[in-house]
């Protein structure tokens, strides 16, 4: 059985993606967004981490404490969108390992194509969470799914910005044991296969190339 996507209803994402959306934030502020919104979502997507007692010697005593039960993670972003995640993810889970999955879409068919795949040696003793801000078709987040899968690792969790209701049901179709996370849903793909309402093209405003 697939499982529900999570979709924040917090009140900090919701403002700062509606922040994202306007055409009118520059490109250092619109990375900026990202990272944040990027470090609630991954709050949310570790909420499952194991932990264990410690005892910690405090100024006065003994406190019988819970650390994390030495879970690996693995952030995987998405080219180029994605890498915008990723300082934000590493900020909450500085000790996790970084691998990178290229792949631009074409603009004519829309369908993915791959050009570079480098992931952790030890992928499979790892949890990983996939980067990308857009959900759109879902066919890049299928993609790089089924190229994670051949490394066999211990869990896949996928988290984007904004999810069109096509790439939702896409990914959760072909992936029903990847669970998803995403800050808004927003209502459908335009005949260019961009998001509506969206943010326009998220590679584009993170680095400024158009
Ligand atoms: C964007 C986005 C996703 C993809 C989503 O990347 O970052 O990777 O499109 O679309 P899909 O769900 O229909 O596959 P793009 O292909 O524009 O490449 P870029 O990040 O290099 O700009
Ligand atoms: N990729 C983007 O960057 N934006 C969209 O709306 C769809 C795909």
């Amino acid at each position: 059985m697939a499982k529900a996507p999570f979709i924040a209803d917090h009140p900090l994402i919701q403002h700062k993606v509606s922040m994202l959306r306007d055409v009118n934030t520059p490109s250092n502020q619109f990375r900026g967004l990202i990272k944040e919104i990027t470090e609630l979502l991954v709050y949310e997507a570790t909420r499952d981490l194991p932990t264990c007692e410690v005892d910690v010697q405090t100024p006065l005593t003994i406190a019988k404490c819970r650390v994390i039960a030495g879970r690996k993670l693995a952030f995987v972003p998405i080219l180029r969108a994605g890498l915008g995640m990723v300082d934000g993810g590493l900020e909450l889970v500085p000790s996790a390992r970084v691998g990178h999955i290229g792949m631009y879409r074409d603009e004519e068919t829309l369908i993915p194509h791959p050009y570079y795949c480098k992931l952790p040696k030890d992928i499979n003793e790892r949890d990983v969470i996939v980067l990308d801000p857009m959900l759109a078709t879902g066919g890049s987040a299928v993609d790089a799914i089924d190229q994670i899968k051949t490394k066999s690792p211990r869990s896949i969790k996928f988290m984007c910005i904004i999810a069109a209701p096509e790439g939702l049901k896409l990914l959760t179709e072909k992936h029903p044991d990847v669970q998803i996370y995403c800050a808004c849903l927003d209502e459908r793909l335009n005949e260019n296969g961009y998001i509506l309402p969206g943010l326009g093209d998220a590679g584009d405003r993170i680095f400024g190339t158009k």
